[in-house]
């Protein structure tokens, strides 16, 4: 890996029942693996997990790296959603089998948030429980799917139906592993960081604001910055709210909306933080016609998505189907549909349940472009395919 510009590492302890973690931070968070992972030790094998993509990208760069913490064997496996299910981890438990690895081995996943899904609940089921170290290397992984210990895979019935909370031993967040993600998926993730912002960080949402263009060209320290803050903001929530019982459920902020259109359009039309995105965007219409946030903040949260770049189009279907995609969503309860809504940035809160017109007027706001005013181009632009 190339040399850090400047090796300012920050240590965010994230707290869980059933084992507190660190979760280091910035340029450098990986020259630091060796001594990081010995004080966790002894094992008795470092297995490395991760995927023929990520591996071929970094592989050699990180050879330094596996040499230090005596990698003992590379499992790689496919990391597209569609092998996010049981026979991938199947697979890696009887790879790791035949290499030896017993109960005090350690695994380190190294990938986005599928690496880590899947490497996390093979480590939380092989020989019922082996360590796990994440390294993240997407936005959404460094931010989001490797801090919290929800590890999980899908069924045919449905995303994430299988899986346990199982919390890593040690998060290494590297932000120089995003500078080979393509655009898209950098921009993708940006929405999820913004999310952040939005429910529990104003300062956050205030230096994306300032910064969001250098942000936007992948500059080292304001990335550095800007996910050690979603680092910390996630760290905050799950340490207080471990099992999604209550505080937690901000997190979700504009997944009502986006898990319908990705089930609407099939998981095809778009990536999970661009719906996300268009989640936001409907929460915060919803927020300001249920007279819950004002328009000037609502016209901030939305000016700032628009600003990431074109969002694909929304699927032209009725508000009825559309509600009906929402009843079916596994965090809806007894077919109610529940949002997270916006009072201004940085405040949230949840269980609002709007009632079937207010969804819909939104819904046909969002349609027709209405909010904000925004340009056409924004979503028909053809760049958004890339
Ligand atoms: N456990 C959680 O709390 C949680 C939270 C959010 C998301 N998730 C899960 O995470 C998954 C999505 O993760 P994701 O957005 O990180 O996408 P991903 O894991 O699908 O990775 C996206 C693509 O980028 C590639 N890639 C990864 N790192 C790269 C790098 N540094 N350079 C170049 N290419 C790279 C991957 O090979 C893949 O093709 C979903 O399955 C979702 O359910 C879990
Ligand atoms: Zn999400």
């Amino acid at each position: 890996m190339p040399a850090a510009d400047k090796l300012t590492v920050e240590r965010v302890l994230v707290r869980a029942r059933s084992g507190s973690y660190d979760a280091l931070c910035g340029q450098g968070a990986l020259d630091r693996a060796h001594r990081e992972v010995q004080r966790l030790g002894p094992f008795t094998g470092v297995f490395l997990l991760s995927s023929p993509r990520v591996w071929k990208i970094w592989g050699r760069k990180l050879r330094t790296f596996s040499q230090g913490i005596g990698v003992q064997e590379i499992v790689l496996f496919d990391d597209r959603e569609a092998s996010k299910h049981l026979g991938t981890v199947e697979s890696i438990c009887r790879q790791l089998i035949r290499c030896g690895a017993d109960r005090r081995a350690l695994l380190l996943a190294l990938g986005g948030g599928v690496v880590g899904d899947v490497a996390g609940f093979a480590a939380a089921s092989y020989l019922r429980g082996v360590s796990l170290v994440h390294v993240p290397t997407t936005v959404v992984a460094q931010v989001d799917s490797a801090i919290g210990g929800k590890t999980g895979v899908n069924l045919p019935e449905g995303k994430n139906l299988v899986g346990a909370f199982y919390p890593p031993r040690l998060v290494l967040v590297d932000p120089r592993f995003l500078r080979t993600l393509p655009d898209r998926e950098y921009r993708s993730g940006l929405y999820e960081v913004i999310k952040y912002g939005a429910i529990v960080d104003p300062a956050l949402f205030s230096l994306l604001e300032r910064d969001l263009d250098k942000l936007l060209r992948r500059d080292p320290r304001t990335l550095a910055t800007v996910i050690s803050r979603c680092i910390r903001a996630k760290a905050r929530v799950v340490s207080c709210d471990e099992r999604e019982s209550g505080l937690r459920e901000i997190l979700n902020f504009g997944h009502t909306l986006a898990h319908a259109l990705e089930s609407l359009t099939r998981y095809r039309r778009y990536l999970h933080g661009e719906a996300v995105a268009w989640g936001m965007i409907f929460c915060a219409a919803l927020s300001e016609t249920s007279s819950l946030a004002r328009s000037t903040e609502v016209a901030r949260l939305v000016r700032l998505i628009l600003r990431v770049g074109p969002l694909p189009p929304l699927p032209r279907v009725s508000a009825a189907e559309l509600l009906s995609a929402m009843r079916a969503d596994k965090k809806s309860r007894r077919g109610r549909v529940r949002f997270v809504l916006a009072h201004k940035i940085g405040k949230v809160s949840v269980g609002h349940e709007p009632t079937n017109a207010q969804v819909a007027r939104a819904w046909v706001r969002l349609q027709e472009d209405r909010l904000l005013n925004w340009p056409k181009s924004l979503t028909s632009s053809p760049r958004w395919r890339a």
